[in-house]
């Protein structure tokens, strides 16, 4: 089976839900480490009830971001995971610690990428006053939030909508988009080519819907 790292800095929602599908069989996979930067991460006390390796890695214990970025990846390695999922991992990353990992990295993001990459999601699509909202899952490359879509899930705003009431009903989305893509991948029919994302064996063209 795929051998999976997970990266997460939150309450790890994303993650239990990847968790909650391999037990369903849906995801034939093995999660081989979660990593974190914060200590309190909830991921890290999910992965320790599911006997999962943990690693957290303190960002302050490092001068330098640049640093950081190449030790966690460093150690990420060393339990030879095929693939990484950035769960709600909240930092913005090296590009060149990250190089080795394109095409073997993907994110969730709490958008309809390309609109709203970074921070504030919700807030920014209901001051644009969008009638429709969703996440993103991409692969990861050095460009923030910017990287090929693989799929997105769409959420229709409403009239009283506040951030708050947004983010969730994204939520339990996220978590189908998220883990529906990372069986895909296990099963082998995604990859990223020099061309773009290969779905199937074909060019895929757009992203896919969830
Ligand atoms: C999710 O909403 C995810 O889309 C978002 O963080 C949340 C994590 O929730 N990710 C980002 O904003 C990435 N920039 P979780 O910890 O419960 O999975």
């Amino acid at each position: 089976p795929l051998r999976i790292a997970v990266l997460a800095s939150g309450r790890g929602s994303n993650f239990a839900a990847l968790l909650a599908a391999r037990d369903r069989g849906e995801l034939i996979a093995d999660f081989v480490l979660v990593a974190s930067d914060k200590p309190h991460a909830g991921a890290l006390q999910l992965a320790q009830t599911a006997g999962i390796p943990t690693l957290v890695l303190d960002p302050h214990d490092y001068a330098e971001r640049r640093d950081y970025d190449f030790a966690l990846f460093d150690r990420i390695a060393a339990s030879k995971p095929d693939v990484l999922v950035l769960a709600g991992f909240m930092r913005i990353i090296d590009g060149d610690a990250l190089k080795p990992w394109v095409g073997r990295m993907i994110n969730i993001h709490p958008s309809l990428l390309p609109k709203y990459r970074g921070l504030h999601t919700h807030r920014r699509a209901l001051k644009a006053g969008d009638s429709e909202h969703g996440a993103s899952v991409h692969y990861v490359t050095a460009e923030l939030d910017g990287g090929p879509v693989i799929a997105q899930t769409l959420l229709p705003v409403e009239a009283g909508d506040d951030e708050n009431t947004l983010a969730a009903r994204l939520l339990p989305l996220e978590h189908q988009l998220l883990s529906a893509v990372v069986a895909l991948i296990a099963a082998g029919r995604l990859s990223l080519g020099a061309d773009g994302i290969v779905f199937d064996g074909q060019p895929l063209r757009k992203p896919l819907r969830w």
